[in-house]
């Protein structure tokens, strides 16, 4: 990964970095660890930035999981969805990329989808015509609906509307793509691709979290510049070799939806208490560490109940997010979300609120310096939880620690009740706190594991594989 060492050799944070290409942190972690690829003309300004170092080229080839990739992808039957949307074009190069791959593609191009692309220009492309009408009688001649849905390995929705992934959440088979969706058993996999308030829209995340719920992967959609002038934000449709890489994640056949059918609750970012209607008591957590646990447990097959404090980041695709202030509050959407299967408390909640709240603005008063603002201790979420009568089968902690970092964690995972805990070690590791990266040990019943430094959404990925594994030996020994 070109990037990730020219960052590393010129000592340059990815916010630092991202300043200077004029896009998110966020944007250029994930292309930092290979989990996107920039559009040309991010792909140019970064080549500026880094005075030619890291070329477009050196995005092409990416596989993120390996490159075991190209034998799944061999052979293998994607059926694709074309819906209705400007990001269609992309879909064009993605079949070209899978068939590079050796991998077989019908495709389905709906109604509105041939508004965008033509079935010409997709046949040519996929080297067999695409099906475009539930009731074509050549069609279901041909090979019909049903078969269409049995057929495929995989079946991919790129562009995935606002429009069809209503349809779908709601079961809908008005139309050919909607009645392959209802009569598969394959897996899907849902890149969305709409503008940013639409997909911000209440009904469109209610609609994603629903299918997420139902077993459907998502990929992306990813932020930046939208088609349409002067609209920016997140809601473009994941890049071609993100797509692919998802593609490969369905396919493999070890690749078993670790936690599906688990319901886990994470709980992420800081927590807001108030001191009057103006001001209240925070901390540094960005929540980046509990976001990428979400994200990662939905993606392992979870249904994900996020319950995030105030944070500049957005949801995490595919999972419920309730938001909430302060450490009460919390608390109480905790509650409200059990019964659980896991708990994961990732939130650096405030220890301390203020025990009464003034309801006006508190004002500077002539002749009086000193002012002190009396505290209460906040509940202990963790804590309640691991000993609560609904307790979750399994329950995470994490500690954040500078000194005595193992053996406090080791006591804090006693005290609290919980199964594992997860220590940072602050006092090490560069900028944990609003960062990017974390080092940390793994504290459980019976070992302590130390990981490497690594990004926070490297330690989600190991954190969830490696749950998804206890929970499995668990269910093998019971
Ligand atoms: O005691 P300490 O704050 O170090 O414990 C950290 C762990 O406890 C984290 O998992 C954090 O989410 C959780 N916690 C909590 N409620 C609190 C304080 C901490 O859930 N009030």
């Amino acid at each position: 990964m070109k990037l990730a060492q020219w960052l590393k050799s010129n000592d340059i944070s990815a916010r630092e970095f991202a300043a200077r290409v004029k896009t998110t942190e966020a944007t250029v972690s994930r292309l930092r660890n290979g989990r996107a690829q920039p559009s040309m003309e991010l792909a140019q300004k970064i080549m500026t930035a880094t005075g030619g170092a890291v070329t477009p080229n050196d995005f092409l080839d990416f596989s993120p999981s390996g490159q075991t990739g190209e034998d799944r992808l061999t052979g293998s039957r994607i059926l694709l969805i074309i819906a209705g949307g400007i990001a269609a074009y992309k879909s064009l190069d993605l079949i070209r990329r899978l068939r590079e791959r050796g991998a077989n593609i019908r495709v389905i191009l709906t109604r509105a989808g041939q508004e965008f692309v033509t079935p010409l220009s997709v046949g040519a492309i996929a080297g067999s015509a695409p099906y475009t009408d539930l009731f074509d009688t050549h069609t279901e001649f041909d090979v019909g609906h049903i078969r269409l849905a049995r057929d495929s390995g995989a079946i991919v929705v790129a562009p995935a509307t606002a429009d069809l992934l209503a349809k779908m959440a709601n079961g809908h088979a008005s139309d050919l793509a909607t009645a392959v969706i209802l009569a598969t058993n394959s897996p899907i996999l849902l890149a969305p691709a709409m503008n940013p308030s639409m997909w911000a829209h209440a009904a469109t995340q209610r609609n994603v979290s629903q299918l997420a719920a139902d077993g459907l992967s998502v990929v992306g959609p990813n932020e930046g510049q939208m088609a349409e002038a002067n609209e920016a934000g997140v809601g473009r449709m994941a890049e071609v070799p993100e797509i692919i890489a998802a593609v490969e994640g369905l396919l493999d056949p070890h690749g078993v939806k670790p936690l599906a059918g688990k319901h886990m609750i994470v709980t992420s970012g800081p927590t807001h208490e108030p001191i009057d209607p103006v001001r209240y008591i925070a901390n540094r957590s960005s929540g980046k560490q509990g976001h990428a646990i979400a994200e990662a447990a939905a993606r392992a097959g979870a249904r994900v109940t996020l319950v995030s404090g105030p944070v500049q980041i957005p949801d995490p695709p595919g999972v419920d997010a309730v938001h909430v202030e302060s450490a009460q509050e919390m608390l109480a959407a905790v509650q409200s979300a059990l019964p659980a299967d896991v708990g994961i408390f990732t939130a650096a909640v405030a220890d301390w609120r203020t025990e009464n709240q003034a309801t006006q603005k508190m004002k500077k008063k002539n002749g009086i310096e000193e002012m002190s603002l009396s505290l209460v201790q906040n509940p202990d979420i963790l804590k309640t939880i691991s000993n609560a009568a609904e307790r979750p089968e399994f329950v995470i902690g994490f500690a954040a620690e500078t000194e005595k970092v193992i053996d406090s964690a080791k006591t804090k995972r006693r005290n609290k009740g919980c199964d594992w805990i997860v220590a940072n070690d602050v006092g090490h590791a560069r900028g944990v706190m609003g960062g990017e990266v974390n080092a940390v040990h793994l504290v459980t019943e019976r070992e302590v594991e130390d990981w490497p430094e690594m990004t926070k959404d490297e330690v989600a990925e190991r954190l969830i594989a490696r749950l998804g594994d206890h929970l499995a030996q668990n269910k093998a020994s019971a």
